[in-house]
């Protein structure tokens, strides 16, 4: 039996509209922090089915095969030439489809089980292949640290720059929401393709971002690295908001969670950044020195983020501890930069 778990990954630039359909092949480039699996992940096991049919389970639930497990099933069998059926069971320790990128760290670990299942010689890279057919974003939660997913053939995700190089890195993440999106992203991907005007400069835009956020990566100019990332997030969400018809993933908490970084970054000089994928939830990137200032602001927005403070391990709270009704935010977690997809093998009786 194969097990692997992968972490979600945060887009800094963002993956929206494919260029083909069928193989999740992106419109434009996109950059992300790939997430600690200890705080967020999805887990995967694979071992072979007791009938001859593949049988799935998702969160120990008996669930359909999707057409996107079928994608990636189809694919490996054809790789390897391997047809045995298959028992599949998949769970994520974070609410599905909220704009927590439930699918990149699901498809991911499903990926990474078929694959150490089937053809564990099979490298990195073709088990990126397999996790884009079930989810595009998915391909870049194989690799740790800063990851590039590419718009040119083949499609590959790869590596920029190592966990360990973003140690200082912390990504706070405040659930509004944790529930499923009325327009999901493929679907909101194409409504703004054919309708939004400005999505036809989309991927220059997001290429001119990528490119310095790179540079800025490197040279550690984090002021840059994290306006890049807020300008990315608000190019993504205007678009949005001009498709017709207009799609609105955030929410009024979102809003006011973006009001709250620029306060911080007016007052102390852009030391974090906001990012919202495709949902409400909000994603805050820092370095952890920063961590009582970024926590004190945005707990004067949102007082009931004093009662999580005690899964914000870096945060010394000043102030004590109040049990605050939880009005806005549902869940809090708080991570940082990981190294992506782990596998074992297990001997079953
Ligand atoms: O991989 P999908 O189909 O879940 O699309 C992900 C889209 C965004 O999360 C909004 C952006 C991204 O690059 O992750």
């Amino acid at each position: 039996m194969s097990q692997c778990r992968a972490p979600p990954n945060i887009a800094l630039i963002k993956y929206w509209g494919k260029s083909d359909d069928l193989i999740n092949a992106p419109h434009n480039d996109s950059l992300s922090l790939t997430l600690d699996t200890n705080v967020l992940c999805s887990t995967c096991m694979v071992q072979p089915s007791s009938t001859d049919e593949d049988l799935f389970y998702l969160n120990d639930q008996p669930s359909p095969i999707s057409s996107r497990l079928s994608r990636q099933l189809l694919h490996i069998r054809q790789k390897t030439g391997n047809s045995q059926s298959l028992l599949i069971k998949s769970s994520n320790n974070f609410p599905t489809a909220a704009g927590l990128a439930s699918s990149a760290s699901g498809y991911a670990a499903m990926a990474g089980a078929l694959t150490h299942f089937l053809c564990p010689s099979l490298d990195p890279d073709h088990c990126s292949i397999l996790a884009r057919l079930g989810s595009g974003s998915a391909s870049r939660s194989i690799h740790g640290g800063l990851v590039r997913w590419s718009s040119s053939h083949p499609f590959s995700a790869l590596q920029v720059l190592p966990a360990e190089q973003l140690e200082s890195l912390r990504v706070l993440v405040l659930v509004f929401s944790g529930e499923e999106k009325e327009i999901g992203s493929s679907q909101g991907m194409k409504i703004t393709a054919e309708t939004c005007a400005s999505f036809k400069t989309r991927k220059e835009r997001a290429h001119n971002r990528l490119e310095k956020m790179i540079d800025s990566f490197k040279s550690q100019n984090w002021a840059s690295v994290f306006e890049l990332t807020m300008n990315d997030s608000d190019d993504l969400h205007q678009m949005c908001r001009d498709s017709t018809p207009s799609i609105n993933y955030l929410s009024s908490s979102s809003i006011k969670l973006i009001n709250s970084v620029q306060r911080i970054n007016s007052l102390f000089n852009t030391i974090c950044g906001y990012t919202f994928d495709a949902g409400p939830n909000g994603f805050v990137i820092f370095h952890k020195e920063n961590i009582n200032v970024v926590v004190d602001e945005i707990s004067k927005d949102f007082p009931d983020l004093n009662s999580y403070y005690h899964l914000i391990n870096d945060y010394e709270a000043k102030s004590s501890v109040t049990e605050t009704e939880h009005t806005e935010i549902i869940n809090v977690y708080y991570s940082s930069i990981g190294d992506g997809l782990t596998c074992n093998h297990y001997q079953t009786k």
